[in-house]
């Protein structure tokens, strides 16, 4: 069953139910060492999947739940090695949707909830997005209309240092502020990343896509029959290419982001060319934004090599 979230849509089912969640890696074809993201519906319910509940977990908790923001701790005993990939922490999170919310009460237990794509694809957004990629008996769909934030949440990992190992909406700045904690950024193991969902490509489109700064855009338009250009700024791009204008809030454009690019996938372009959005002068807080947009679209494009 997929459910809406604040973020994207999540493929949902049993936290503790091993069967189940094996049937989510086999419909998403996800790798198995990939691990899931546990659903809860506040705090109490986040203690009964991890092995302790620091202050720093309460503290974000407080500030950030229901939101975008995951929780590494580790695991309790008793959530099956699966969801975690055989590792020994799990990522809890509780989001910010009042379908969702009021399921997982009903349930009165946690559900795993990787976003509702195929493994390497586009997050959904949408229902219909999800229902793109999955067939009514694949996948049942709990509509809760569009998602209002649009890029999957924040991935921070607690304990001795604090450290972002997925950029979202919620900051590190802001998680600092809250833990008054020097907060890391980036994964310091590029080989075996500790978020697997970090892996270079990700959320990305079938059409060949760049990620290029306006000075090039004439030139890569002149290397394409029909392109699908995604740009904040007023471009000159003559048909047979198409633009596709972006807001220039990064929250309007994390929210528009991955329906615009399945637009462009589906649009017959042989390309999709993104135009950066590095805005200049942007405040600490809207820098961050932007930059774990571009760190989407950045797993989005493909190497100009390919
Ligand atoms: O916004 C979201 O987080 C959405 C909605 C549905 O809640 N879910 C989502 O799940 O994006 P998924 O599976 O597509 O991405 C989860 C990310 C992956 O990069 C995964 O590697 C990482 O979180 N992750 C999950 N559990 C982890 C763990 N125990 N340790 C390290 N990374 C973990
Ligand atoms: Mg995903």
């Amino acid at each position: 069953m997929a459910f809406p979230t604040e973020t994207v849509y999540g493929l949902g089912a049993d936290a503790l139910d091993e069967a189940a969640v094996r049937r989510v890696f086999k419909t998403k074809g996800r790798p198995s060492n990939n691990p899931l993201i546990v659903h809860v519906s506040g705090p109490a319910m986040a203690r009964r999947v991890v092995a302790e509940w620091p202050r720093d977990a309460q503290l974000l908790a407080d500030c950030f739940w229901p939101g975008p923001l995951s929780i590494i701790l580790p695991k309790a005993s008793g959530v099956p090695s699966v969801v975690t990939a055989d590792g020994p922490n799990v990522a809890v999170r509780c989001p910010d949707h009042p379908l969702t919310l009021a399921l997982l009460r009903a349930l009165d237990g946690p559900l795993v909830g990787p976003s509702a794509n195929p493994s390497g694809r586009i997050s959904p957004t949408t229902a219909a997005h999800v229902r793109e990629s999955f067939t009514p008996a694949q996948v049942y769909v709990l509509d809760g209309g569009p998602c209002t934030g649009g890029i999957e949440s924040t991935v921070v990992k607690l304990g001795d240092e604090i450290r972002v190992l997925r950029a979202g909406l919620i900051t590190p700045e802001a998680i600092a502020r809250v833990l008054n904690r020097p907060v890391l950024t980036g994964s310091p193991l590029t080989a075996t990343p500790e978020s697997p969902g970090q892996l270079a490509s990700h959320y990305a489109p079938l059409t060949p896509t760049r990620l290029i700064p306006a000075s090039d855009l004439s030139r890569a338009l002149h290397n394409s029959t029909r392109a699908a250009v995604l740009s904040t700024t007023d471009l000159h791009v003559q048909p047979p290419h198409t633009l596709f204008r972006m807001p220039t809030d990064p929250h309007a454009y994390a929210r528009e982001l991955y329906s615009a690019l399945r637009q462009a996938d589906t649009s017959g372009a042989d390309r999709i060319i993104v135009i950066s959005p590095a805005p200049h002068g942007a405040s600490p807080e809207d820098a961050s934004l932007w930059s774990a947009i571009v760190d989407r679209l950045t797993r989005a494009s493909t190497p100009p090599t390919q």
